[in-house]
């Protein structure tokens, strides 16, 4: 049986098409029940419905801070859709403490850094300024921190003397739609094992690649 899967949005969801994408494979061990968006406008709204996927619109703005409230109707409509797992997509809402532990293990997101370096807003920039040379994607589980908890599966990239935060995220994007089906089957077929602050992938092979930057 395929896992049943809600992708949260609030904007663009190319992560959320990488996600549909490879969740048409017949072998995909998950299939995305719905798409729930926080925003009416968010455009991945569109991009969902061409692809057959149900969508369902929480506005967030009037529930204002009372996030217990906003997520109350979250959980119902995930309870509808029979839903096991959560993928955010550019979920731009803080959650509470009750949430994240009601889902923790189930629920991923992905943020374009290596975590845990560069959380939070403007990541490209945070790495810019702080002169990294790689830079990449991280897939974690959820925990009530921002951008934090166990790291499922991380991409890396080189970071060029004339990058800006435009051209890293470009770079870096193509990482993320690499890893979050990859980071989701995973999950969905079972071979995540949480170990305190830790994610252990069963049956996984040491890859031993490396990244070196610059190069010359
Ligand atoms: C992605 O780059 C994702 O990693 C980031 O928002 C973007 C959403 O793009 N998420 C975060 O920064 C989470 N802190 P998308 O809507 O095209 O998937």
């Amino acid at each position: 049986m395929k896992r049943r899967v809600a992708i949260l949005i609030s904007g663009r969801g190319s992560n959320m098409a990488a996600l549909i994408d490879a969740a048409k494979a017949p072998d995909f061990p998950a299939e995305i029940a719905v798409v729930i968006s926080n925003r009416a406008d968010a455009p991945g709204l569109e991009r969902a419905a061409a692809s057959g996927i149900a969508t369902v619109v929480i506005p967030s703005k009037p529930f204002g801070k009372d996030r217990a409230g906003f997520e109350a109707v979250l959980q119902q409509a995930l309870d509808d859709k029979q839903v096991e797992l959560i993928c955010l997509g550019g979920f731009m809402r803080l959650f509470t403490a009750d949430f994240a532990r009601r889902w923790y293990g189930r629920m991923l997101n992905i943020h374009p850094s290596l975590l845990p370096c560069f959380p939070g807003l403007d990541p490209h920039g945070q790495a810019l300024r702080a002169g990294v040379k790689l830079s990449g994607a991280t897939v974690h589980f959820v925990i009530p921190e921002t951008d934090a908890g166990p790291i499922v599966m991380q991409g890396a990239v080189t970071v060029a003397d004339d990058d800006t935060p435009e051209t890293l995220a470009a770079r870096v994007i193509t990482i993320e739609h690499r890893i979050y089906p990859e980071a989701l089957r995973l999950l969905a077929s079972g071979r995540l094992e949480l170990d305190g602050d830790r994610c252990k992938t069963l049956g996984s092979a040491a890859s031993g690649g490396t990244l070196i930057a610059p190069g010359n």
